[in-house]
């Protein structure tokens, strides 16, 4: 027992020390700066970039966290959106050191270098880091996403039947959370944000085609078969490369153009004429506002 004690002592002793003399070193905060995009339409024309200093050893972790402590401690007009903080909500998407992806998701890596924050890219600034989604959500309504039945089921019947494969067709596209990080970085979504629908849009439309239970999906294969909604996509993978939650919108896209060029028929266009006359705000996603 004297040995062990003794062996304890003199093995604890100078690694209390250590740990003592580790304490008395250790830096007591770690500085870093992060270089902001500010504008603010109603106080100047231009937008700029601005530094912050923050401490990260009084931070959490996440580029998120930085963000939040600037906005409670140093400078309350920094303007962001953020709910969920877990990577559920979506709307924390932002370009961080030249990357979109979720702020709440991505960890502060110290550099000697700022930091660099900016909205999504190609984006319509509200003001700060927060962009005017408007015209992706329309978009998003114009694939119409939502279950779509010819045959209605009556009152007390049960739900759709769907079976287990059936359903595993919708994996890897369900959990998209319409962050907007993979359409703010796709080359030809910038060059015709009005008419191209985008990785993010075309990969819901896919998903309600590949569903089981829905009963349109040849008007909605009609509906995206088209130069500039679908075929802008050119395969460049830059969706799939910064998407979040790691779906692969431009597989989906892949898929979505195979089964229009394997069931496409003459019909279409009488069937999407005919959508466009009953359903004049569809085109543009304005129907339902
Ligand atoms: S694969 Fe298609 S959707 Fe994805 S970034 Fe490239 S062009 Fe855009
Ligand atoms: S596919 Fe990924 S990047 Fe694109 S909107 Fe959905 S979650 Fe965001
Ligand atoms: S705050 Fe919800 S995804 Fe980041």
């Amino acid at each position: 027992m004297m040995l062990a004690g003794s062996a304890f002592r003199s093995m604890g002793l100078p690694r209390m020390a250590a740990s003592v003399g580790q304490r008395s070193f250790a830096a007591a905060t770690q500085m870093q700066k992060f270089a902001i995009y500010r504008y603010d339409p109603e106080k100047s024309a231009r937008p700029f970039m601005q530094e912050y200093d923050i401490d990260l050893k009084a931070t959490g972790p996440m580029i998120l966290d930085a963000l939040i402590k600037v906005k409670d401690e140093v400078d309350p007009t920094l303007t962001f959106r953020r709910s969920c903080r877990e990577g559920i909500c979506g709307s924390c998407a932002m370009n961080i050191n030249g990357k979109n992806g979720l702020a709440c998701l991505i960890y502060i890596e110290p550099d000697a270098k700022p930091i660099e924050i900016q909205p999504l890219p190609h984006s319509y600034v509200v003001k700060d880091l927060v962009p005017d989604l408007t015209n992706f959500y329309n978009q998003y309504k114009s694939i119409e996403p939502w279950l779509k039945r010819k045959e209605e089921k009556q009152a007390g019947e049960k739900e759709y039947y769907q079976s287990h494969e059936d359903r595993l067709k919708l994996d890897g596209m369900y959990e998209c959370i319409l962050c907007a990080s993979c359409m703010t970085s796709c080359p030809s979504y910038w060059w015709n944000p009005e008419y191209y629908l985008g990785p993010a849009v075309l990969m819901q439309a896919y998903r309600w085609i590949a569903d089981s239970r829905d009963q349109y999906t040849e008007e909605r294969l009609a509906w995206v078969n088209d130069t500039m909604k679908l075929y802008r996509c050119h395969g460049i993978m830059n969706c799939t490369n910064c998407c979040p939650k790691g779906l692969d919108p431009a597989k989906a896209i892949v898929e979505l153009k195979a089964q229009v060029a394997a069931t496409y028929t003459d019909g279409w266009e009488k069937m999407k004429a005919k959508e466009i006359e009953n359903n004049k705000g569809r085109e543009s996603g304005m129907m339902y506002m």
